[in-house]
């Protein structure tokens, strides 16, 4: 039997290789092999293996209050700014088993030591797993777009959803999100000025790209080398 997270991530990838045919866009390149040999343990969990009560030290090395992206996809980001930054914590979620599992094993090979994958359904582990003011900062890049109104109802970015970003981002704490679909951007900022406590939305300023993966995520990257426009904000929990 296929589970519903598991459900909702074949739709998903089946979406996603379907949006690339549709809008002529670079596709997204097939995955590619994980070495069997490589040790994924320290680097991907199952969301019943977070543990519970929530304490970032069990799945970390030290107790920094983890920042969270949602949706890691093929884990760049999680690579780039854990490579960067690495007093911080950084724990991806990933709905799509194969797209966890190659994230874990690109953090794996490259011995990014403070960042882990989840493979699980956000809205899980957000409403089930992290306590209040949990987060140091989440990090939302190219969410799904569901255009179809009677997908509307899947979209991460909700006003129940928003609540719980900012029941568990820490006073001070950052909200990122980015887009290339319009409509995704303005619908998102619609149900994030729902919530008083995140203020915004602030202007990001693109960098210039100086190699080949010096984006922010893979899909920014298909985007900009495509020439669509990126819509980027960011909040602060008040
Ligand atoms: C369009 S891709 C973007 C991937 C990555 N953020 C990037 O910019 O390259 C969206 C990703 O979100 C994942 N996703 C969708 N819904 C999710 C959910 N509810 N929880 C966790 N991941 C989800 C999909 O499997 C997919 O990998």
């Amino acid at each position: 039997m296929v589970s519903a997270d598991k459900s909702l991530g074949l739709q998903i990838n089946f979406y996603n290789e379907r949006r690339c045919r549709v809008e002529g866009l670079m596709g997204r390149r097939a995955l590619g092999k994980i070495n069997a040999q490589l040790d994924l343990t320290r680097h991907l969990f199952q969301s019943d293996g977070l543990p519970q009560p929530w304490d970032p030290q069990k799945i970390f090395s030290t107790n920094c209050l983890p920042e969270v992206e949602i949706g890691s996809g093929k884990g760049l980001f999680l690579q780039r700014h854990g490579t960067a930054r690495p007093e911080k914590n950084l724990l991806g979620i990933e709905i799509s088993l194969k797209y966890a599992r190659f994230a874990a094993s690109r953090l794996a090979r490259s011995k990014v030591d403070n960042a882990r994958v989840v493979h699980a359904d956000a809205r899980h582990v957000f409403s089930e797993i992290f306590p209040d003011a949990s987060l140091a900062a989440v990090h939302i890049y190219f969410p799904d777009p569901w255009w179809k109104k009677r997908h509307h109802k899947r979209r991460l970015l909700n006003p129940d959803f928003v609540a719980q970003l900012s029941r568990t981002i820490i006073r001070g704490g950052h909200l990122h999100f980015w887009t290339d679909v319009e409509e995704t951007f303005t619908a998102g900022l619609a149900a994030l000025e729902t919530d008083a406590r995140l203020d915004g939305p602030q202007e990001v300023i693109a960098t210039q790209a100086v190699h080949d993966l010096d984006y922010q995520t893979h899909f920014e990257r298909r985007m900009r080398l495509s020439g669509k426009k990126i819509y980027r904000s960011k909040f602060v929990r008040l």
